[in-house]
């Protein structure tokens, strides 16, 4: 099995699955910007070095130079943006696999909830808008609260809530950078994950995570510590709306082999709506938070799955993996943890990781990155004590930065 793997040295994470594939007995021919990573050199076969792992043309040519006269299995990518770029490689290279226009419809927005709600799915009502004139037409048809999103964003960024004409009238001034957006329907309720390890569409894996609060809020506010909690209790009705909803987008979207993350809404009445949906792994932690849940090894797993269409790790939830990602009060570096001993004292037998920024780590960009100054995994077998040690997590664990 030879597997070209695209990014498989960036984000970080990306070389548990360099190290998943050659662990289940793939060649793994690894492409990225940068030297290989020393940690992963020994489960790469080869390594490719393109100067911008984004230029596709630049990259395609160089991948197919690269790999001419050779015989390639698989062709991969787990990282949000070389997701078109892989299914680009895949098509003139001849390699199974999702296509192009497969793929077009996890990345974007405005076509995947086309290609959802086509399947009698219910999504939040939207349209693209490439002008200002578009938006505030969009505005008219959908009404307030509206949100505006870019067609094809990540990590909350340029995303708004619009409750008044005068809230889009600054949104608007806001956004001008962006090319494209998607207008929705606001969408009142709590918010959800829909994880996946799929074979041919189907979940051999899957996985709920409850966001506390939600993305949108979380990230406007820097004083939120943001929590996201996978759900041990899979079978209990409140979930399986959002659950048929995900394996019917799976269907709707044409899902191969490989991670899925989707995100919906469970409305007041409980109603499950669509959120968006990638055709990749959730970040910030989300796979070692399902590996923590279940314990088991994805990365592994994963690899297994989109090489040899099997799936062996037991999917019994043991527990409620916890992540409380902390952002620290000043600017500079970190100069202090307060309530970290006491926190330890009380539940450290819960806790999985302690990755809190450390004094003398420099702030990283709370905006730009969930993972913010650090965070702790815990995890708990009763959702109660889950969250009661989450919130003790936030309000009792404070960073400090300052100079
Ligand atoms: N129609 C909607 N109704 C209510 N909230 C929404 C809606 N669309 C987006 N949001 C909020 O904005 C957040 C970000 O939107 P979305 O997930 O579409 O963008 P994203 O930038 O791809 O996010 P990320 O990469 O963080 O998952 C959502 O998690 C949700 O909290
Ligand atoms: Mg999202």
């Amino acid at each position: 099995m030879r597997v070209v793997f695209v990014g498989c040295g960036y984000p970080p994470e990306m070389r548990q699955y360099t190290r998943g594939l050659a662990e289940v007995g793939a060649e793994v021919w690894g492409v990225g910007d940068g030297p290989a990573p020393d940690d992963i050199k020994r489960y790469l076969t080869d390594y490719l070095v393109v100067p911008r792992i984004l230029d596709e043309e630049d990259v395609i040519a160089r991948v197919l130079a690269w790999t001419r006269g050779r015989e390639i299995d698989k062709l991969l990518g787990n990282w949000e943006p070389v997701q078109l770029l892989a299914a680009r490689l895949r098509e003139r290279m001849g390699l199974p696999g999702m296509s192009v226009d497969t793929v077009l419809g996890f990345r974007d927005k405005q076509l995947m909830k086309e290609r959802v709600a086509a399947a009698g799915l219910r999504v939040p009502r939207s349209r693209r808008a490439m002008t200002v004139k578009d938006v505030w037409e969009a505005a008219e048809a959908i009404g307030y609260p509206m949100i505006v999103k870019p067609i094809a964003g990540a990590g909350s960024a340029d995303t708004y809530r619009c409750d008044s004409a005068t809230d889009l009238d600054r949104v608007l001034a806001a956004i001008r950078h962006v090319h494209e957006v998607s207008c929705e329907e606001f969408i009142e309720g709590e918010e959800y994950t829909f994880d996946t390890v799929s074979i041919g569409g189907r979940p051999a894996y899957f996985n709920v995570a409850q966001y506390l609060p939600k993305p949108i809020v979380a990230r406007s506010e820097e004083w939120i510590s943001p929590v996201i909690i996978t759900v041990r209790d899979l079978a209990q009705p409140k979930l399986s709306g959002g659950i048929e909803l995900g394996r019917r987008v799976l269907d709707a979207l044409g899902m191969g082999d490989g991670f899925t993350h989707m995100e919906w809404f469970l409305t007041p009445k409980g109603e499950a709506v669509f959120g968006e949906i990638g055709c990749r792994p959730g970040g910030a932690n989300l796979v070692d938070q399902m590996n923590y849940t279940c314990d088991i090894d994805l990365f592994r797993e994963w690899a297994r799955a989109v090489c040899y269409h099997r799936f062996e790790a037991s999917t019994e939830r043991k527990w409620h993996a916890c992540i409380v990602f902390k952002r620290a009060k000043g600017e500079g570096r970190v100069t202090r943890i307060e309530g970290l001993d006491e926190f330890m004292r009380k539940y450290g037998k819960w806790v999985v990781e302690d990755k809190l920024s450390r004094p003398g780590t420099p702030r990283r960009n709370w905006k730009q990155s969930l993972i913010s100054d650090g965070w702790m995994m815990l995890r708990h077998p009763d959702w109660d004590e889950a969250r009661r040690m989450t919130a003790a997590a936030s309000t009792g664990i404070t960073l400090y930065a300052g100079g």
